[in-house]
């Protein structure tokens, strides 16, 4: 017997109703704050993410899953941002609307060690919005991530807020970082270690106790940034705060993904243990022009599905069609049931029969385990006085109708 692949999940029937409400959600969502879905395929050129993330990020180098394809790698894709940009660009988006409101839906896929809230295919619920540099739009973003939990009925999270200021700003602040740290080298995680070589900065994003404490230590409450990044910084706060949208300030918050500059936030949650980011965002105004398109700011953000099932046991009531059972006796009576059938589904009833051959006691027993509203039985005395018995599962009441009148009752 063949089993799922490690870190991937099957959402089956009983639980699929919940991410559709989850997806009905966010889109009406969205919608209200006038974006609009796009749905970029799930593979891409390997070295998209390479340019994009950059080839020391964790995702890069260690959990892209690569499709080798003669002198191509395709690489499936480890999160949206990238392959939203290069979509932008290759479709010239930019040239129909200077500015593009933009969400998706789907899965993702990171070679990860599976752990809980950690799998290989994961859910996002994202967004990028491309073509402006101005602190509103942070401000819009994160409202909007606050407006899709609050939606979603999830409480009991934080949101961290940083900015990591421009290019010019991320290089200073991972200089003074290398020199805070030089001398603590030894101490530091192996991984830590070649991040003070390469890519000093992600040394804040470590989870090691000892590393944070290092970093604790080194006291990097200055965060170097220059005069337009602190006041586009400042404007963001102050937006948060007129729209009483809580928040901390976190200045050890970096990110994993090379792109970011400016205004990073991450929204974690107590319930979640380790991998306790339910979703993350930030500011890339580099990232469309390193792709060869316009000089444009861009935000966005996305948060993980299965993590937010995990933060809060979302339970929504299960909102089913009213189902009309259609149970019928002999031969005659099965063609009937399958007009009837057919005739309840042209009119928008949902509807379905029995299919196993089953008795009236096991057809009845069916039917009340489907949450049927209606039992429409029909055997030979139906067929002969042209009528359907109907049972209102309900109330228990029981009376023969006529075809005509079928549907009209059933709407009501
Ligand atoms: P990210 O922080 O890598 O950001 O992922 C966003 C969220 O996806 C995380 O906060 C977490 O909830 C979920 N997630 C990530 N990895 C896994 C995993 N292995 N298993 C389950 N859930 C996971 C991004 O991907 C950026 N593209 C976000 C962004 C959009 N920044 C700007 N625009």
């Amino acid at each position: 017997m063949y089993k799922r692949v490690s870190g991937t999940k099957d959402i089956l029937p009983k639980e699929s109703f919940i991410w559709q409400a989850i997806e009905e959600t966010s889109r009406k969502v969205f919608s209200l704050y006038n974006f609009e879905e796009i749905r970029p395929p799930l593979i891409e050129e390997a070295g998209l993410f390479n340019r994009s993330l950059g080839e020391s990020a964790e995702i890069v180098k260690k959990q892209l899953f690569i499709i080798r394809n003669k002198d191509e790698d395709y690489a499936l894709r480890p999160e949206g941002t990238a392959s939203i940009v290069r979509s932008y660009i290759e479709n010239n988006l930019d040239k129909t609307s200077s500015f593009s409101k933009l969400y998706y839906l789907g899965p993702m896929f990171r070679l990860e060690r599976p752990q809980k809230g950690r799998l290989r295919q994961f859910n996002h619920i994202g967004c990028e919005a491309i073509g402006s540099y101005d602190a509103s739009l942070d401000i819009e973003v994160i409202s909007l991530a606050d407006k899709l939990l609050r939606s979603l009925n999830i409480t009991g999270y934080t949101i961290k807020i940083n900015s990591l200021g421009c290019t010019k700003d991320k290089a200073k602040i991972t200089a003074s970082l290398r020199n805070k740290l030089q001398d603590k080298g030894e101490k530091l995680c192996d991984d830590c270690k070649d991040r003070l070589k390469n890519n000093a900065l992600r040394i804040l994003d470590c989870k090691k106790e000892t590393c944070r404490e290092i970093v604790k230590k080194a006291g990097l409450q200055d965060t170097c940034l220059c005069e337009e990044c602190r006041v586009h910084f400042n404007a963001v706060k102050s937006g948060l705060d007129m729209l009483k949208i809580k928040y901390t300030v976190d200045p050890n918050l970096v990110r994993g993904l090379d792109y970011y500059t400016q205004t990073v936030f991450e929204i974690t949650h107590g319930n979640l243990g380790s991998q306790d980011a339910i979703g993350a965002g930030g500011r890339y105004n580099n990232l469309v022009r390193q792709l060869e398109g316009p000089d444009v700011g861009a935000i966005g953000f996305a948060l993980g599905i299965e993590r937010l099932l995990l933060a809060k046991e979302i339970k929504e009531t299960e909102k089913k069609e009213t189902l009309a059972y259609v149970i019928t006796l002999g031969k005659e009576a099965k063609e009937e049931g399958i007009k009837v059938l057919y005739a309840l589904r042209e009119n928008g009833i949902s509807a379905d029969m029995d299919y196993e051959g089953k008795s009236i006691k096991g057809a009845m027993r069916k039917s009340s385990d489907l949450k049927a509203r209606f039992t429409l039985i029909i055997g030979e005395d139906e067929i002969k006085k042209g009528v359907i018995t109907l049972k209102n599962m309900l109330s228990g009441e029981q009376r023969e109708i006529t075809r005509v009148d079928l549907t009209k009752e059933l709407r009501c």
